[in-house]
């Protein structure tokens, strides 16, 4: 996982988790299709530094994880939670080489899947997807929209709709809720974001 790696640990380390594009205060959509998905275990793909696990904290989920390819970007998420980061499991893995070892209720990923332009490394990520959730399980996943650009961190991206993202994912995560969203970035641009709660049967 080393050139990906170098990549999104050089990003956080040379930018502050406040500065990057995708930076949410308070991310919104995700945590209101985690609410409808329901009360139980949460994992959020590619998490990064992002401030979600913060408010799920403060909503008393009392089991997630973070899984993030960087330990920088995680590394901050943990200095910034101080004594309640105890309260998270952290796993440093590429998406793509990672085997789950338990289920989860809720897998939540914010742009991360969008990156994997590739069909194999679409396949592996779903494998991933499919071995740590069960039926019943949901799937909250955002990526870059039809509209939405082309490029994420310098990196080509692949957009979807939420049916283009449903029908990659396969038949038996069914989708329940699509949203758009215009995500405003710190430097007054917009990235037009799908957003998608799946249900998997
Ligand atoms: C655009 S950022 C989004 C971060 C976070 N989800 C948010 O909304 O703030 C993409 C994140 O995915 C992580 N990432 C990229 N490729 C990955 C991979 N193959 N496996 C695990 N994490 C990955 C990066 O380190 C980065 O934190």
């Amino acid at each position: 996982m080393t050139d990906r790696r170098e990549h999104w640990d050089h990003t956080y380390t040379v930018k502050s988790d406040t500065a990057v594009s995708w930076y949410q205060d308070v991310p919104e959509r995700s945590l209101a299709l985690i609410r409808k998905a329901g009360k139980g275990s949460i994992i959020d793909i590619g998490g990064g530094a992002s401030r979600l696990v913060d408010r799920l904290l403060a909503e008393n989920y009392d089991d997630l994880t973070v899984l993030d390819i960087s330990d920088v970007a995680l590394g901050r998420s943990k200095e910034r939670l101080g004594t309640e980061a105890g309260k998270i499991a952290w796993i440093i893995a590429d998406i793509k080489q990672w085997k789950p070892e338990r289920q989860w209720d809720v897998w939540h990923d914010r742009a991360v899947f969008h990156f994997l332009t590739d069909t194999a490394a679409q396949d592996a990520y779903i494998a991933a997807l499919r071995a740590g959730t069960r039926p019943g399980s949901h799937a909250v996943i955002s990526t870059f929209a039809l509209s939405g650009p082309e490029k994420c961190s310098g990196l080509p991206v692949q957009r979807y709709s939420a049916e283009t993202l449903a029908a990659r994912l396969g038949q038996d995560f069914v989708l329940q809720i699509r949203e758009a969203e215009t995500h405003p970035t710190p430097f007054g641009t917009t990235q037009d974001f799908t957003y998608a709660l799946f249900r998997r049967i």
